[in-house]
């Protein structure tokens, strides 16, 4: 192999500096050694967003943007989201292994045995205005977890660590659904441990004292698989500010509730949601060119199209086209995913999209699919923090765990005012 370094000249100074390659980047602290002079600060890299920085080295997910490929723990994901389910592929990211038969009983019962949650949350719940977004209450609820376990704090003790990962990912699908049923002002339904994950939360949103209820199983699994390809995805907007905070050694509940807030933004977890809104702006495929001819004017931004890491296509978003099938065949087809999918067959075609390499994400038929199963549409970042939660709390704890990290602090490139003297009001222009 070649000499594994890299050569830099500054032609400030004519001076050279050769700085190490490990896996393929450079230690951007050895930018500082380039100086002018000795009292020089050195150099800084400028990346706004990190779409070149790696912050960390880790085990958990593989992502490759230019082939299409995700791997949990080098499992791919297509292997995964046809044979595992949703528990074991949070045991799978957390604990670096597929359980056998006795862990994975005990790691179902023990999750499954945290699904209640403080009735304090459940009163606090029940404050929030009728019409709050429910990630808004999701969020809030999660922040508010922290209060009632402050054994949490405990960051380094792993029995611990443990207890709160239960407890989180036990909880969370109460949340949910407690979020959902304040928002329809129906009564909660209280977990019921005796069903499985996706059913018991579809159960607990869905129950309105009906005879014989039963949740569809088809609808249990096309869920279930919906949150396996949502568990984990790197350093995403969502997962960075979970590490930024579990940086700080705040507990794992408000570093959760800040990666919730993340998420809940548009460009990352809420695309889900605006992609339906968008779908039913559009409303019929013959307004397709025109918003087509928006985008391109910098109009309109096609939701649930495109991607930081992705330069092909999403591989969750072909998986899930194929569960949309299986579900619209239960629910009955919806003329959003006509639209969805005469959209996405004329971008693939239109050189704007393939010049920007923009392809259809894991927001783009998640959504029709959530809708087809009955969620309104603010519920569907909620299902995407629910999936997310597993990946979460498997980069919290790598982070916590890895001794080359520390509390996270960017620097800056300062452009302000300096030295500007204080003006008296009264001598203000
Ligand atoms: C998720 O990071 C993750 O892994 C996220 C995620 C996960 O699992 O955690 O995969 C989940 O967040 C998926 C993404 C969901 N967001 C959306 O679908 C919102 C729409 N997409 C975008 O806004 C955008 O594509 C991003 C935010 C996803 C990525 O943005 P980048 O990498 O910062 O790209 P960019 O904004 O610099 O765009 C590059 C070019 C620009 O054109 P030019 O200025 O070069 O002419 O592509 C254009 C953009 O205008 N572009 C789009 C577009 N996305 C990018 N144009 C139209 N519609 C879009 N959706």
């Amino acid at each position: 192999m070649k000499n594994n370094s890299l050569k830099i000249t500054d032609n400030r100074t004519g001076t050279s500096y050769t700085l190490p390659i490990h896996n393929n980047t450079i230690n951007a602290l050895s930018l500082r050694d380039i100086k002018v002079n000795e009292d020089d600060f050195g150099l800084m890299a400028y990346d706004p967003g990190y779409t070149n920085t790696a912050s960390c080295n880790s085990t958990i997910t593989y992502v490759d943007g230019e082939k299409g490929v995700l791997m949990y723990r080098g499992y791919p994901i297509e292997q995964l989201a046809e044979n595992s389910t949703f528990l074991e592929v949070s045991y799978l990211l957390i604990n670096d292994s597929l359980p056998s038969k006795e862990q994975s009983e005990h790691w179902e019962n023990k999750v499954m045995h945290h699904t209640y949650i403080h009735e304090n949350l459940a009163k606090l719940m029940q404050t929030f205005r009728y019409d709050a977004h429910p990630m808004g209450m999701l969020i809030g609820t999660i922040a508010a977890m922290s209060t009632l376990h402050p054994d949490a704090k405990e960051i380094h003790n792993p029995t611990s660590r443990q207890k709160q990962i239960w407890r989180i990912l036990g909880k969370l699908p109460t949340i949910a659904a407690f979020a959902y049923r304040r928002r329809i002002g129906r009564p909660y339904n209280y977990p019921d441990s005796s069903l499985g994950y996706t059913e018991n939360l579809l159960y607990m949103m869905d129950y309105m004292n009906q005879g014989n209820y039963q949740v569809d199983p088809i609808l249990a699994k096309a869920l279930d698989t919906l949150l396996i390809l949502h568990a984990d995805h790197e350093q995403n907007c969502s997962t960075s500010v979970m590490r930024n905070i579990g940086s700080s050694h705040a507990d794992p509940y408000s570093a959760m509730a800040g990666a919730a807030a993340a998420l809940y933004g548009p460009l990352h977890g809420g695309a889900n949601e605006a992609v339906l809104r968008m779908l039913t702006e559009i409303a019929n495929t013959d307004n397709i060119p025109h918003y087509i001819d928006q985008v391109k004017d910098g109009k309109f931004r096609l939701m649930g199209f495109g991607h930081r890491v992705y330069k092909n296509y999403d591989p969750r978003a072909r998986i899930i086209k194929n569960v949309a099938d299986q579900v619209l065949k239960v629910t009955g087809s919806t003329p959003l995913l006509e639209i969805a999918l005469e959209l996405e067959n004329i971008a693939l075609k239109d050189d704007y999209f393939v010049s920007r390499n923009l392809y259809p994400n894991v927001d783009f038929y998640s959504g029709i699919i959530y809708q087809a199963m009955g969620f309104p549409v603010d519920m569907f970042p909620v299902l995407f923090a629910l999936g997310r939660a597993p990946g979460w709390l498997a980069q919290w704890l790598e982070l916590i765990d890895d001794q080359e990290q520390k509390i996270a602090r960017p620097r800056q490139i300062y452009t302000g005012h300096m030295n500007r003297d204080y003006v008296p009001i009264n001598k203000r222009k």
